[in-house]
C-alpha cells in the first residue's frame, strides 16, 4: 500500500495549548542533541488531537525537533499507526483481520464496515463520521474477533452487536468496551476452572474496561485537558496549562454541538435516609453500576429502583454532576430506563447475568 501525504490538505496546523505543553514537556526527556527522538510521541500527539496527520502537523515537529521536513515525513510514512488522511470524526475503526480474529468472524464485521461506512478501507463514511481498516493482531486472540475503536477494544464481537455499536457511535454514545458477551475477560465462557477464589470482588468491569470506563469518552479527541501533565523527570510536577478552546481546531459534530449547547438544568432529586424496611434494591443490576457506585448512591440517598426510575432529565444531570469520579454515568449507561424495567418487576438482559458470576 502506498502511504503518501493526502491530496487535500489545510493551511496550518497548532497543538491545543495543553498539548504543546505536553509535547514540549516529551523533548525534556531526551539529552541535548537527542530531541529527535521525541518525534513518535509528539506525531502521534498531533494525530490524537487532529485524527489523522495533516502535512503542517508534520513540518510543524519537524520545525519543534530541528529535523528536516523529509525525515519527519519517513518516519510518518513508515508506521502504518499514523494515518496519512481523513478519518471519521467520530471514530475510525481498526478490524483485526489475523488468524483468530478471522476464524471467529472478522470478516462478518469486514463486511459490516463495507456495507455501513465504505467499500474501501480508509474512505470516509457518506456523513463523515467513520471510516475503517483492517489491522494485524493486536494482541487480544482470546477475545476475538475483535475491534479498536478509538482508545479501546470492543471484544467478543458478532455481527450484531458490532452494528449495534456503529449506531450507538452514530447517535453519540461511547459503548462499554470490553469483551460483548457477558465476559468478565478472557476465562473460559462458561465462567473460571481455576483461581475461583478471585471470583467475588470482582469490579463490574475488568481493568481495562474499568478503566476506560472511569475515563468516560474514550474515541473523543484529545485537547490535553484530559489528565494531569506529569514531568518528574524534571523534578517537580509541571504547571498545567489554562485549558483554552483552541481557536482553530475543527471540532467534531459531537464537540461541536458540545461547544454551543448551554449548560443543561439541575435538579436535585428526592433522596431518603435510609432504604425502606425491605431492604435495598440491589443496584448493581443497572448495567454501569459496580460495588463502589452503588455505595456512592447510598451515600447520596438512592436506595431502590423507582427512585431511579423516576429521575427527571434536570435530575439526571444533578446526579451526572454528583458521581464524584463517576460523572456523566447515569445518562451514559442509560439507568433511568433500565430502572424503570427492574422497578418493574421486569429484567434487563444484564440484570439477568448479576450474582451469576460472570459479572461480579
Ligand atoms: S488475531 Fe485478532 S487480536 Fe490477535
Amino acid at each position: 500500500m502506498l502511504r503518501r501525504l493526502y491530496h487535500k490538505q489545510p493551511d496550518t496546523f497548532a497543538f491545543t495549548p495543553a498539548n504543546l505543553a505536553w509535547a514540549e514537556g516529551q523533548i525534556t526527556k531526551y539529552p541535548e542533541g537527542r530531541q529527535a527522538s521525541a518525534i513518535i510521541p509528539l506525531l502521534w500527539r498531533a494525530q490524537e488531537q487532529e485524527g489523522w496527520l495533516t502535512r503542517p502537523a508534520i513540518e510543524h515537529i519537524a520545525d519543534m525537533l530541528g529535523l528536516a521536513y523529509i525525515r519527519a515525513l519517513e518516519v510518518a510514512s513508515f508506521y502504518f499507526m499514523f494515518q496519512l488522511q481523513p478519518v471519521g470524526s467520530v471514530a475510525h475503526i481498526q478490524i483485526c483481520g489475523t488468524t483468530s480474529c478471522m476464524i471467529c468472524g472478522a470478516e462478518d464485521l469486514i463486511g459490516i464496515c463495507r456495507e455501513v461506512i465504505a467499500d474501501k478501507s480508509h474512505q470516509l463514511s457518506e456523513d463523515g463520521k467513520f471510516s475503517w481498516e483492517e489491522v494485524e493482531c493486536l494482541g487480544a486472540c482470546t477475545n476475538a474477533p475483535m475491534a479498536q475503536i478509538g482508545k479501546d477494544y470492543y471484544e467478543d464481537l458478532t455481527a450484531d452487536r458490532f452494528r449495534e455499536i456503529l449506531n450507538e457511535l452514530a447517535e453519540g454514545k461511547v459503548p462499554v468496551p470490553g469483551p460483548q458477551n457477558g465476559r468478565f475477560a478472557a476465562e473460559p465462557l462458561a465462567g473460571l476452572t481455576s483461581l475461583t477464589e478471585y471470583e467475588s470482588g470482582r469490579t463490574q468491569y475488568n481493568g481495562s474496561a474499568q478503566l476506560s470506563v472511569d475515563l468516560g469518552d474514550t474515541v473523543k479527541r484529545i485537547d490535553g485537558t484530559e489528565v494531569p501533565l506529569l514531568t518528574p523527570w524534571l523534578g517537580k510536577t509541571a504547571k498545567k496549562p489554562a485549558a483554552k478552546k483552541p481557536a482553530a481546531k475543527k471540532t467534531t459534530p459531537k464537540s461541536a454541538t458540545k461547544a454551543a449547547a448551554a449548560p443543561p438544568a439541575q435538579k436535585k432529586p428526592r433522596t431518603m435516609k435510609a432504604p425502606r424496611k425491605t431492604g435495598a434494591d440491589d443496584l448493581k443490576k443497572i448495567k454501569g453500576v459496580g460495588p463502589k457506585l452503588e455505595a456512592l448512591l447510598h451515600s447520596l440517598g438512592f436506595y431502590h429502583f423507582d427512585q431511579v426510575a423516576k429521575w427527571s432529565a434536570a435530575e439526571v444531570v444533578w446526579v451526572d454532576e454528583n458521581l464524584e469520579g463517576f460523572k456523566g454515568r447515569v445518562s451514559r449507561d442509560g439507568w433511568v430506563e433500565q430502572a424503570k424495567v427492574l422497578a418493574a418487576g421486569g429484567e434487563t438482559e444484564f440484570s439477568k447475568k448479576v450474582g451469576k458470576g460472570d459479572v461480579y
